[in-house]
């Protein structure tokens, strides 16, 4: 029992050496001020006047857009003004007193609230003091960091602007009891956000009528419009991205016998889903709109995986088994003579064939060659055969065709490919044949054997070398086409962004 009476003396008298520091004449003053003076009941001269109340705020700071939860923290100051009065006096009779100070519970105040509160306590001012001068003015400015809903429209992520609302007005109060005049909201004291750059804060005050009532509800809403700044996302997102799809496009300059085609396809497909995977973390799950960047990295990860397949494509035609047929003929009309007479590409080895192939003496002449070391081996003895013959072939090709040192063996070759090597054979070589002695007869045959094994050969080399160069022509065609896309993706896609050009001038080169 004793205890609280003890308490309750301590109380009072740390109050009274309160008041009595305040000086005399404010005591007297908050004395008068108070007595009588109910805080529920609204502060005008007649109850059927509504009583205006001057509302603004100072904007401090974005503190967080949430894009997730779609939620913006700001530090904001609150400004309210209004008149009360009842609390006015007249300051001669209390000299030395020009304002003084209320809890925001002791007098009336207006209940004006955050419509759009995403607070876990809804509001979220610090209650401070309410200021009061002479005339009855009363200035209330409660700081509070406020959380608002506010939807986050990420179409052009990251070359965004978001405008969020902030509506404040009376929670209870309407429009007749209650009249709110929007004051400009102020700036000056905003401390600049890393990731967003504060546009405007403009204001407008909203009338709204409900079916119920006649009675107007006032509401006064600033939207913030801030743009966001690229150059964070341009350096970790949009430039890898940008050099990722280039590093695509290698994928058709490097050489299929490599065996890496493949593999950088797939490796940089796999990094884009990487970088994929951090805008999605990034980004609220909705599917109202797809963020550009999320298109961005769709469109570029479709040309990588079209890539691959190109890939694909290229492989088979370059291992192409030349047991498994030659080129149907439209490939062929399509592939090596269009295409690459469009990409100005030559075939290996195309010049020296065409001019080799102009004069058609080489293969009678081989054919005489032929006869020739035949005839001759006849009259020799054998040990001299082989020599002759070798020194006939190595004699043909300086005095028949002096164009290029090979072009009897290339377009013996050539005439081979034809299907005629029979006709290398001449039809009175049975009988000549017959007349050598059989050694001869048989080294000859090696000889005729070996010839059209290296003939064989070539003719399954020129076949590989033919799929070889579609496939090289495939590539290219491939290079060309998908760099041509990639450079219209980004610049369409990025570009297409209502602010680009603003965003990179502003935050790329500055
Ligand atoms: C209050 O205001 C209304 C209209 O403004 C007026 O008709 C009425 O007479 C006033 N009452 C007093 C007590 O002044
Ligand atoms: C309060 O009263 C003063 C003087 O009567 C006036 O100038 C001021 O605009 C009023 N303030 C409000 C918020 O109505």
């Amino acid at each position: 029992m004793d205890f609280p009476k003890y308490l309750f003396f301590l109380m009072l008298s740390s109050l009274t050496i309160k008041e009595s520091l305040q000086g005399p004449n404010q005591q007297r003053l908050y004395k008068e001020l108070m007595q009588g003076y109910n805080p529920l009941v609204r502060p005008v001269e007649n109850d059927s006047q509504a009583l205006t109340v001057n509302f603004g705020l100072t904007l401090m700071q974005i503190m967080d857009v949430d894009e997730k939860n779609q939620v913006l923290t700001t530090n904001i100051w609150l400004q309210l003004h209004w008149n009360d009065t009842y609390l006015q006096w007249n300051p001669e009779d209390y000299p030395g007193v020009s304002n003084v100070r209320f809890p925001d519970h002791i007098i009336w105040k207006p209940d004006i609230l955050l419509y759009n509160s995403a607070d876990e306590r809804f509001d979220a001012t610090f209650r401070t003091n309410i200021l009061v001068d002479h005339s009855g003015t009363c200035a209330y400015i409660p700081p509070g960091i406020f959380k608002s809903t506010c939807s986050i429209d990420v179409r052009w992520f990251p070359f965004d602007v978001q405008r969020c609302d902030l509506k404040f007005g009376s929670w209870t109060y309407g429009g007749w009891s209650l009249d709110l005049k929007m004051l400009e909201a102020d700036i000056t004291n905003y401390v600049s956000n890393g990731e967003w750059d504060l546009v405007e804060v403009p204001g407008q005050k909203n009338k709204r009528v409900y079916e119920c009532c006649e009675e107007p509800y006032f509401d006064i809403t600033f939207t913030l419009v801030m743009r966001r700044r690229t150059l964070y996302y341009g350096l970790n997102l949009l430039i890898p991205c940008v050099l990722i799809s280039t590093l695509a496009l290698l994928v058709f300059l490097l050489p299929a016998d490599s065996g890496e085609k493949i593999s950088l396809g797939i490796t940089v497909l796999l990094s884009l889903t990487v970088f994929m995977l951090l805008v999605a973390e990034i980004m609220p799950a909705t599917s109202d709109s797809v963020p550009l960047i999320a298109q961005y990295f769709a469109t570029t990860m479709v040309i990588v995986g079209l890539s691959v397949i190109a890939t694909v494509l290229v492989l088979q035609y370059h291992h192409h088994d030349p047991d498994g047929g030659k080129m149907p003929k439209w490939t062929r009309v399509i592939l090596l003579d269009w295409c690459a007479w469009f990409l100005r590409m030559k075939r290996p080895g195309e010049d020296r064939v065409r001019s080799a192939c102009h004069n058609k003496a080489p293969r009678s002449s081989l054919t005489s060659m032929e006869l020739n070391a035949s005839a001759s081996a006849s009259q020799s003895n054998n040990g001299n055969m082989l020599y002759v013959g070798l020194r006939s072939m190595e004699s043909v090709p300086y005095s028949t065709a002096t164009t290029s040192p090979d072009s009897g063996v290339l377009c013996g070759r050539l005439v081979a490919r034809a299907g005629e090597e029979e006709l290398l054979l001449p039809t009175a070589h049975a009988s000549s044949v017959g007349s050598l002695e059989p050694e001869l007869a048989k080294i000859l045959d090696e000889v005729r054997f070996i010839a059209k094994r290296f003939r064989n050969q070539d003719e399954d080399e020129s076949v590989c070398n033919e799929w070889k160069f579609a496939a090289s022509v495939i590539d290219r065609l491939c290079l060309m086409a998908f760099s041509l896309f990639t450079i219209l993706c980004t610049l369409g896609i990025l570009m297409s962004a209502p602010n680009f050009v603003e965003a990179i001038s502003k935050d790329f080169f500055n």
